[in-house]
């Protein structure tokens, strides 16, 4: 079994940071140490302390930069890389007039694999390890995603869309082909690996309610799958859904009628939400996605940050590529402390770093694997350069805290500021562009140093 003993300033969150001085939510190893065996962590603490039980493994050395728990992107589309940056519209046209055209491309599994090695490849470049993923209505296309995450021996979420109306016809399953395709798609993927599959209705506007009721008894039958939809992103959209379903209270009355709420499902966007929505949404301990670079570039709304945590609703956080325009979850953050900054709001910086690791593995009930830096957890990491860039360095001249640092990282950086990353175990980002992404290449791959 592979083993290697990882060095460098070490931090994982173990609980939502209330300020920057609250450094009970977090451990912090100046000059720390993760050894890991086989893809899981076996131990964390000092160099000091590890270097001995570790003796026989290879020691790869970061130092100055910054390990932490890999990123988790929770909401975007794998079909829409080549969307990304289409100008001019707002959710329901965009959608008509880039988003349907480009995702018809899928249908041609060529296309489908060279995009999912591309999509692999951004997520790893920025620090991704983990990614819940729409894929296209082709079920050829989740076999695209699924087969190129297990090749990289990824922790991932995904699912074909089920979409039954309001888009060109080569979109347009049927209740039943929904049905079946997404069923065979459980029966091959989910629990396969790190595979995990996501029972993917569009939304309300784009499902018949015999699709409803079929992705209900999906739910149901296997209870075990997550749910992800979009809800409440843009007022046109609200106004038309409301007028497909008329009997509906509100827009998540929709979801709710046909038992898609829980703790199990993901809800994309929630922005123009009402008071019985958002007490509905705690209740069922439903996930609100907040997706800032998509929600401003669509012109969609500002997410309410501190009335979803004021009311005990459970919060992640997502690029939502290709609506939004970068896959970096430090981008990501920026654009988020840019939302609440415009409703008076703060996120502070460590809340942010807990956020994109701890806070969406919960987010996702995976809290026991992802998200965190303990023995026993996959070994999924990306190391950070505050100093990647000469401005970067510059200002960092003047950084003293690790609050500050962070907070450096998420305003300046990107994939430049993201030095590696590994995935269970696996140096991966070193070795991108390299044909073999076996053990053997990683091993070549990196830097090696005797304990
Ligand atoms: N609502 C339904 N489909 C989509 C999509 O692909 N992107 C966004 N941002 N919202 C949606
Ligand atoms: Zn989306």
């Amino acid at each position: 079994m592979s083993e290697i003993l990882i060095r460098g300033r070490v931090l994982t969150f173990n609980e939502r940071p209330a300020g920057v001085e609250d450094d009970a939510a977090y451990r912090y190893l100046e000059d720390g140490a993760i050894h890991v065996i086989g893809g899981k962590i076996k131990a964390v603490g000092t160099f000091e302390e590890l270097r001995l039980g570790a003796r026989a493994a290879d020691v790869v050395d970061h130092r100055p930069h910054l390990i932490v728990p890999g990123f988790i992107d929770t909401h975007l589309h794998f079909p829409q890389m080549q969307v990304v940056g289409s100008y001019g519209a707002q959710l329901l046209d965009w959608l008509n007039k880039y988003t349907f055209v480009e995702e018809q491309k899928f249908g041609d599994d060529d296309h489908a694999a060279r995009i999912a090695t591309a999509f692999f490849d951004e997520l790893v470049r920025n620090g991704t390890t983990s990614a819940v993923a729409y894929c296209s209505v082709h079920r050829q296309s989740a076999d695209a995603f699924f087969s190129e995450a297990e090749r990289r021996g990824m922790l991932v979420i995904g699912g074909k869309v089920m979409m039954d109306r309001n888009a060109p016809a080569p979109l347009l399953d049927t209740a039943q082909s929904s049905y079946d395709d997404t069923k065979s798609l459980i029966d091959s993927w989910h629990g396969r690996g790190r595979a995990r599959y996501a029972i993917t209705p569009r939304f309300a506007i784009t499902s018949t309610p015999e699709q409803m009721e079929a992705a209900g008894v999906l739910a149901r039958e296997h209870p075990d799958c997550h749910i992800q939809t979009h809800l409440s992103e843009n007022r046109d959209e609200i106004a038309f859904a409301k007028d497909l379903h008329g009997w509906a209270r509100d827009y998540l009355d929709v979801y709710e009628r046909y038992g898609l709420l829980g703790r199990k499902s993901l809800f994309g966007h929630s922005i123009h939400l009402s008071d019985r929505e958002v007490g509905a949404m705690a209740d069922s301990g439903s996930v609100a996605v907040f997706c800032p670079t998509s929600n401003l570039f669509l012109g969609s709304g500002l997410f309410d940050w501190s009335r979803m945590h004021q009311a005990d609703v459970r919060v992640a956080v997502a690029t939502d590529i290709g609506g939004g325009t970068s896959y970096s979850m430090l981008r990501t953050m920026d654009e988020a402390y840019k939302v609440a900054q415009l409703q008076g709001a703060r996120i502070n910086p460590l809340e942010s770093f807990y956020q994109i690791t701890l806070g969406n593995a919960r987010a996702l009930s995976l809290d026991n694997a992802i998200g965190r830096i303990v023995p026993g957890g996959d070994a999924d990491f990306a190391v950070l350069d505050a100093g990647a860039t000469p401005a970067m360095r510059l200002r960092m001249e003047t950084a003293t805290t690790l609050a500050e640092e962070l907070f450096v990282l998420q305003t300046m950086g990107d994939d430049r500021a993201v030095d590696e990353v590994y995935v269970a175990g696996r140096a991966m980002k070193s070795m991108l562009g390299s044909k073999i992404l076996g053990p053997a290449a990683a091993e070549r791959g990196r830097q090696r140093v005797s304990a």
